[in-house]
């Protein structure tokens, strides 16, 4: 226990202290539309960033934008590969987490009707 607080502390310092500078880009959510097709975001996430067997999901996400950033810059190992800034700039992402922002929530389960 102690030492996955640790971990995770640790972990915080670090995205806290690569992310310097980058928060709070204003994003444009149609671009980051077309980023996140380009860059083939979707093909794990889902075109609604619903998140499937590949991808954790994405619509309606916590993270702030910073985390964001540092997130897909340096992410948990053996799940998606790690966008670099040479990759994707840090107003690339702001855009993206823009588009993100913008996803609807799903519909609550009961209201979904069964074939
Ligand atoms: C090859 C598949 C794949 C691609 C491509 C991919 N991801 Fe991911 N992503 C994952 C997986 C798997 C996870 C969950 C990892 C885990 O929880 O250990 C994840 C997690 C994330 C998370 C953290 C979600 C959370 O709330 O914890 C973010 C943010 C994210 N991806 C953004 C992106 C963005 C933006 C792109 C495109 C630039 C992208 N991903 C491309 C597979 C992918």
């Amino acid at each position: 226990m102690r030492r996955s607080l640790c971990a995770v502390l640790l972990l915080a310092a670090g995205a806290a202290a690569q992310t310097k500078g980058t928060a709070n880009l204003t994003g444009n959510a149609d671009n980051g539309k077309r980023l996140f097709l380009k860059n083939a975001c979707y093909q794990c996430h889902g075109l609604a960033g619903q998140g499937g067997l590949a991808g954790a999901r994405l619509a309606q996400t916590k993270l702030a934008q910073a985390a964001f950033v540092a997130y897909v810059r340096n992410p948990a190992p053996g799940g998606m590969p790690p966008y670099r800034a040479k990759v994707m700039s840090d107003q690339e992402l702001a855009d993206v987490w823009a588009f993100i922002k913008t996803l609807p929530e799903p519909p609550a389960v009961a209201s979904v009707p069964i074939p």
